[in-house]
């Protein structure tokens, strides 16, 4: 039952106030709320009656191989904006947050960031070389970075454009689009500290150079002190081969940094003493400032959350009452301290409960139990992580850099939920 769930895991509310304003609704509130118009379905499949799928034999073991989800789930895709990018081959498109829960993002729905197209990768021909300032130029295919000692990591990877075209006010009306640039995935992988020991490093070697084997061949510098530091080779996502569209069948893991640095088909690491001339979108490093100048080099991704659940295009169909807000904060200078919550826009704050693992760079899942009373709501989250950081507002970033940048908006989101349940991206002040 439901309402023994709940009431496990909040000790604070007692089973007969649940079940009082459960009534409240409806007869079949207290069964878990499914009361709402749009729930109603088909009574000849609802009890007393036998549905219809409880009188025929149903598919047996081998006709799904791979399995898929529901039918019925056939809207939960990652989706474009397509006035966004010019051409398909270099385009984005966004992770469907506001139909996911917990912390890990599914293979299938991890948003993608291509350049130049999805490199299909065979992997009888894949190789990963590794020179410049080494000892000795190494050459690995996929089995020999299989027998090195591999690690087990979840990670947010999050696109520095991340909620980019907020910065002038709120435009785009879903999670979906305003932060789904974003996936969070647990890697299997070689430290890349393992394979750089392994070829040798120079004393003078200070940067690499990571190229991908896509039509673009996409190139990034990656200050070596990170790389010895956390990054990973990975060749595994979520427990399986990575995805095509994720790198297949090895890409480079920089937790905490801009998802740009993590270069996807990678073929080449060059060991240098300085940072490339990058060929391409230099400016991806550079955040243009108000004043003109311009903020270079800006790695990490600073603490940030949003709330998923309700959201424009997860509106609070069920009316008044009992209800649950779920969120998602993350950091790229570490574990997620704290989340908090208002219903008021900034009024009233409570704090969030964190549920699931919270870990070191990787999204932590929050909640918010709360009787609804109907009324209209502005909601936004703040995440805090462990280095005291405090997600800040659009306007003190604004104060601070301007409304010119599209890159590292970590500002806090407002959604406006009216009466009838919808909800609007908005902003207030
Ligand atoms: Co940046």
């Amino acid at each position: 039952m439901l309402d023994d769930k709940i009431e496990a895991e909040k000790p604070g509310v007692s089973r007969r106030s649940l079940i009082a304003k459960g009534l409240a609704l409806g007869g079949a509130a207290a069964l878990g709320g499914a009361t709402t118009a749009s729930a109603a379905g088909n009574p000849a499949n609802q009890p007393p009656n036998v549905p219809e799928w409880s009188k025929v034999l149903g598919d047996g073991v081998a006709v799904r191989p791979y399995g898929h989800p529901s039918k019925y789930e056939s809207n939960v895709i990652r989706r474009d904006v397509e006035w966004l990018t010019a051409s398909r081959e270099s385009s984005v498109s966004f992770t469907p947050l506001h139909e996911l829960d917990g912390i890990i993002t599914p293979n299938g729905l991890c948003f993608e960031r291509h350049h130049g197209g999805i490199a299909e990768v065979d992997p009888n021909d894949y190789r990963l070389i590794i020179h410049g300032l080494v000892d000795k130029p190494l050459i690995f295919t996929l089995d020999d970075l299989k027998r090195f000692p591999r690690v087990n990591r979840a990670y947010f990877a999050e696109c520095a454009a991340n909620s980019g075209m907020e910065w002038r006010g709120a435009q785009l009306n879903g999670c979906q689009f305003t932060h789904g640039m974003i996936h969070n995935v647990m890697y299997t992988g070689v430290p890349l500290k393992i394979l750089l020991e392994e070829a040798g490093l120079k004393p003078n070697a200070k940067w690499l150079l990571l190229e991908g084997a896509d039509a673009a061949a996409m190139t990034r510098s990656l200050p070596l002190a990170k790389a010895l530091d956390d990054c990973l080779v990975a060749y595994r996502m979520n427990g399986e081969m990575l995805r095509p569209e994720n790198g297949y069948p090895a890409r480079v893991v920089v937790p905490g940094w801009e998802a740009n640095m993590w270069v996807k088909w990678l073929r080449r690491i060059e060991v240098g003493d300085e940072p490339w001339q990058h060929r391409e979108e230099t400016s991806k490093y550079t955040d243009l400032l108000e004043n003109g100048k311009a903020r270079r080099f800006t790695y990490v991704m600073d603490a940030k959350s949003v709330i998923t659940s309700p959201s424009p295009q997860a509106p609070l169909k069920h009316g008044k009452g009992f209800t649950v807000i779920s969120g998602i904060a993350w950091s790229g200078r570490g574990k997620i301290a704290r989340v908090d919550v208002t219903l008021d826009g900034g009024r009233n704050w409570r704090s969030a409960r964190l549920d699931g693992p919270v870990w070191d760079k990787s999204m932590t899942r929050f909640y918010v139990e709360f009787d609804w009373d109907g009324s209209e709501l502005f909601l936004q989250s703040r995440a805090i992580d462990e280095t005291g950081y405090v997600q800040p507002t659009k306007d003190e970033l604004r104060k601070v850099r301007g409304v010119n940048s599209i890159y590292h908006n970590n500002g806090i989101q407002t959604w406006y939920v009216a009466p009838s349940g919808e909800v609007e991206n908005v902003e207030i002040s």
